[in-house]
């Protein structure tokens, strides 16, 4: 089945992928130029960065545009009711409630007492006002609108098999997977799964890098000069350009930007039968975390941890020489990493070399010194900090 799913994100479909992606960056971009044309010189880049997000994985997901991010959008108005408030609630789960550990008391609870955690959740949400009822309502709320819009494009007869649903929808139906296995149900949950995973994410990633750029001069000016002398400004790069010409956005300043706000800093696995790992023995069923946000700031492998230094990531720095190669993995590692990897750092990678071909970056003074981070299964910039602004100058 994670076949069938891989085949999506092979090179071939992910450069297809390209035009769209180039689409929604230039089309948000332009609202970065109507507020400095507005003299409105703060924006609340996290904000811009989610939608372009959500857009670009709700076109390659869903095969449709959710409009967020399009010029002199501050309503959300996609073209059809279904998608309009599916997208609204997605909004409204991923920078209102709490999905995370912190989130809800059932999940804490869960935490220490286990056992406890499912039947308190049963009872938590029927109480109105706690986050287990509001995580429980937005959930239904989303599934049932999910479901409307599998089954509307399950009625289509001919599918335009560039985005997820349909690409899977068309796998179903001539029968390279079984219909018992992809029923609606469950393609609705791995489409929603896609846009989960794929919009915080890569938002997430694309500010903090811009973010670390801005307070690091030298850093932006070595940025700027790789993205200009790539060629005129009107030229897209392709796949080949985006993995071979910009050795210091691509090696360096991402992975270490990633390095730093390592948006995953927890994954979880299952014990499947008892293993042995490092000397300790652990039973079917132990839960095991791994943490490479701890891994991303061992001395050990990154002297200086909290130091922004692109330069580490040079493949011949020594201190790349001597580092573990499993110190730094932001998208996991083995059969379950990160599926959409490739894709993720596509959409960054364009979205960095655009913006900068047009944009400077600078912090605003309204903003709060540190950064203020919400930890969690997934790193979320806090609600405080989403007020927080770039200063856009041309
Ligand atoms: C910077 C962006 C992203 C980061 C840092 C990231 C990171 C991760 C990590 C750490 C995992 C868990 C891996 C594990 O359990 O070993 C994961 C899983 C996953 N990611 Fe991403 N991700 C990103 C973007 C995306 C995008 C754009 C998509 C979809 C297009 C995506 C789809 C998924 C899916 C479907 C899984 C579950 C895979 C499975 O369970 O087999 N991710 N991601």
């Amino acid at each position: 089945m994670r076949n069938t799913i891989i085949s999506m994100y092979q090179p071939s479909h992910l450069a297809s992928l390209l035009p769209t992606m180039q689409s929604f960056i230039e089309s948000a971009t332009q609202n970065l130029y109507l507020h400095s044309h507005k003299q409105e010189k703060h924006i609340i880049f996290s904000n811009f960065s989610l939608k372009l997000a959500t857009d670009i994985i709700g076109q390659a997901a869903f095969g449709i545009n959710f409009g967020l991010s399009k010029p002199n959008s501050t309503n959300d108005q996609p073209k059809n009711n279904e998608a309009s408030d599916f997208i609204n609630q997605h909004i409204y789960s991923t920078t209102t409630l709490k999905m995370d550990l912190s989130g809800s008391f059932s999940i804490i609870l869960g935490l220490l007492i286990p056992f406890l955690q499912e039947p308190f959740r049963q009872i938590l949400k029927r109480i109105p006002g706690t986050m287990d009822w509001k995580v429980e309502r937005t959930n239904s709320k989303l599934s049932s609108r999910l479901n409307e819009i599998v089954l509307t494009r399950d009625k289509e007869e001919k599918r335009d098999l560039m985005d997820f649903l349909s690409l899977i929808l068309s796998a179903r139906d001539s029968q390279k997977v079984s219909r018992n296995l992809f029923t609606s149900d469950y393609i609705s949950a791995l489409a929603y799964e896609h846009l989960i995973a794929g919009s915080a994410t890569t938002a997430f990633t694309l500010s903090s890098i811009v973010y670390l750029v801005s307070g690091h001069p030298k850093v932006e000016k070595k940025l700027v000069q790789e993205i200009d002398g790539f060629g005129p400004h009107d030229q897209m790069p392709t796949s080949h350009d985006l993995q071979h010409s910009f050795p210091i956005l691509i090696r360096q300043v991402i992975k270490e930007a990633m390095r730093i706000y390592t948006v995953s800093p927890l994954i979880a696995r299952e014990v499947a039968s008892l293993v042995e790992i490092g000397g300790y023995l652990l039973p079917k069923g132990t839960w095991v975390w791994l943490a490479p946000g701890v891994l991303a700031k061992d001395p050990k492998n990154f002297p200086e941890p909290e130091k922004f230094k692109p330069e580490r990531f040079n493949v011949n720095s020594e201190e790349g020489k001597n580092r573990h190669p499993y110190a730094h993995i932001p998208f996991g590692i083995g059969p379950r990493a990160c599926i959409g990897q490739k894709f993720a750092m596509q959409e960054i990678k364009l979205s960095i070399i655009h913006l900068y071909r047009h944009f400077l970056f600078r912090h605003s003074p309204e903003m709060e010194k540190p950064l203020q981070l919400d930890y969690g299964i997934i790193l979320k910039l806090q609600a405080w900090s989403q007020a927080s602004s770039h200063q856009a100058t041309i």
